[in-house]
């Protein structure tokens, strides 16, 4: 057994880095733009299902699976999920656990350097004055490289130095550096959010130039509709959402842990930090954006504007509506906003350092600072295609494959070992052992017979997904013998790249057609990276395999 010196310092500072972990650019960015593309009131029904039958669930799971393998001698999902079941493929599952995390800071450190670079921005006053157009210039140019903002090559610059702040402070250990950052930040970031909330609720129409007043936004957001709550669209959506915002089928979670003692609770902590994470996202994260951008904008131009891609929308329409609040507020609204972004992204790209530290400690023995520093080579090496050619499409490429589809994936077959080959009943001893609270036993029969179906389907679902989400006019067509279209959005259309060649069909000039035709190669190729970064981790694993096996430690 790998002897460890890591541990948590204090219970609090658990919590909070677990909460850190959790709440992060999903929470603030992507579900105020996911609730509005699925229709605002329509999606929060689904979205809080999702939470009561998979994110709860999960989290439970994914909580003592970390405790149990970390026990021993685990702190990365390949051999945490085999010391739960003999069968040597879990730890070919285990293996997304770790690519999942190295994919996604691939982007996530790429977007956390932009929050730094446009506070900076902020406080200097960039934005005052500028038209709409003028601030949606600045991000494009700034995501192109092609113009110098504060300097040239900024964006480059900024990320390099996002992520050796990573590395920093993962090379300092978890209490001495991400529980230090999560204790810090989290508190920080819930101030903020708060002021920016009550700023955007209270937002009066016809004040600071506002259109409407800040409980419209609100209205949209909450005001259930019923009427396309059956469609399959909004329940992916949202259960993708639950996922993406807790961390889960990630391996994050497992690896922080895995730090836990044997009889440390699970139970009342999961809830904490799955709670505070729901706080910060609904509560706040509804109450920032989407109040402000439909105070200016209206309705119509913000659900346009979600329906375009959206995480852009916190840096292209929030620094121009903040600086219509006059020369101080605007500048303290964007340091709070931008500040308040920083601290939910770092302390989550710390959570996707661990695992990825676990196991280079576990398998190499090597030290903190040496791990730290291969992780920040090899995201350095993964993240520079997401910078250099953001635009055609490799950000969102890495986007699809590590922070949908795996976890997806990974999430169906750990509660599969978990409830199914570990089994229920010692599962359930495990969720209970050093328990802070009781544990309602319907999760005991959610987990076995209710989470994995429902995970299962929802993945079907997302790898046929038929033409503009339309499932009853599919199923009628598929009867009639017309055959199945897939969605460009499908895992099938996806792999096909049906939305590009659609373009591609579509396009006449000639620069349009080499354009497509660039992003089609270049999607291919971050394909091929991927799949590669994957077969490597498994071959790596495979050998550290060979090494237990010889050594005689193991499972
Ligand atoms: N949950 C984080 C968010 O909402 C993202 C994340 C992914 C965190 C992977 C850790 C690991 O932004």
């Amino acid at each position: 057994m790998t002897k460890t010196t890591e541990s948590w310092g204090t219970r609090v500072g658990l919590i909070l880095a677990m909460a850190g972990n959790a709440v992060g650019f999903g929470n603030f960015l992507r579900f105020p733009v996911q609730a509005v593309q699925n229709g605002g009131g329509t999606f929060i029904i689904p979205y809080l299902v999702s939470f009561l039958l998979m994110g709860i669930p999960l989290l439970f799971v994914e909580w003592s699976i970390g405790r149990y393998g970390g026990n021993r001698g685990f702190h990365s999902t390949p051999f945490m999920m085999q010391s739960l079941d003999k069968r040597k493929v879990w730890k070919y599952v285990g293996v997304f656990g770790i690519f999942s995390n190295i994919g996604i800071a691939s982007y996530y450190t790429f977007m956390e350097s932009w929050t730094l670079s446009y506070l900076v921005h902020s406080v200097k006053g960039t934005f005052t004055g500028m038209s709409q157009e003028g601030v949606v210039d600045v991000f494009n140019s700034y995501v192109a490289l092609d113009q110098a903002t504060l300097f040239p090559l900024e964006s480059l610059a900024f990320f390099v130095f996002v992520l050796a702040l990573n590395v920093f402070i993962l090379s300092k250990g978890l209490s001495g550096g991400v529980e230090k950052v999560a204790k810090i930040g989290m508190p920080l970031l819930i101030g903020f959010g708060i002021v920016l909330a009550i700023r955007a609720i209270t937002l009066k129409s016809g004040v600071d130039g506002a259109v409407n007043g800040g409980s419209v936004g609100l209205n949209f957001l909450w005001t259930p509709q019923f009427d396309s709550m059956w469609n399959p669209k909004v329940w992916f959506a949202a259960a993708g959402q639950m996922f993406f915002t807790l961390s889960l089928g990630m391996g994050s979670i497992h690896a922080y842990s895995s730090y836990l003692k044997k009889k440390d609770d699970i139970a009342l902590n999961a809830m904490s930090a799955g709670w505070m994470n729901e706080f910060v996202e609904v509560v706040l994260g509804g109450a920032i954006i989407i109040p402000i951008s439909i105070g200016y904008l209206g309705v119509d131009r913000v659900v346009e504007l979600a329906g375009q891609g959206g995480l852009g929308m916190g840096f292209k329409t929030l620094p121009y509506l903040f600086a219509q609040w006059g020369p101080w507020l605007s500048v303290v609204a964007g340091f709070m906003w931008f500040g308040l972004l920083f601290f939910a992204g770092i302390t989550s790209s710390l959570a996707m350092g661990v695992p990825v530290m676990g196991f280079l400690t576990d398998e190499f023995k090597w030290s903190r600072l040496k791990s730290s520093i291969v992780f920040g080579v090899i995201i350095l090496f993964l993240g520079l295609p997401t910078v250099l050619f953001f635009n055609q499409g490799v950000f969102d490429e890495y986007d699809y494959w590590t922070g949908t589809f795996s976890l997806f994936v990974f999430a169906a077959l750990e509660v599969i070992l978990f409830s199914w080959f570990f089994g229920m009943d010692k599962g359930w001893k495990e969720i209970n052992a050093g328990a802070d609270i009781k544990v309602s036993i319907i999760f005991k029969y959610l987990l076995k017979y209710v989470t994995p179906p429902i995970l299962i389907i929802v993945f079907i679902g997302a790898i046929i997904t038929p033409e503009g989400n339309d499932w009853t006019g599919a199923i009628h067509s598929l009867l009639s013998g017309n055959g199945w279209i897939f969605d460009s959005g499908s895992l099938v259309g996806k792999i096909m790249n049906s939305g590009l060649y659609d373009q591609l069909a579509k396009a006449t000039s000639p620069e349009e057609i080499s354009s497509i035709k660039e992003k089609i190669l270049l999607t291919n190729l971050s394909r091929i990276l991927l799949l590669a970064l994957f077969v490597a981790i498994s071959l790596v694993v495979r050998k550290a395999y060979r090494r237990h096996k010889k050594e005689g430690r193991g499972f």
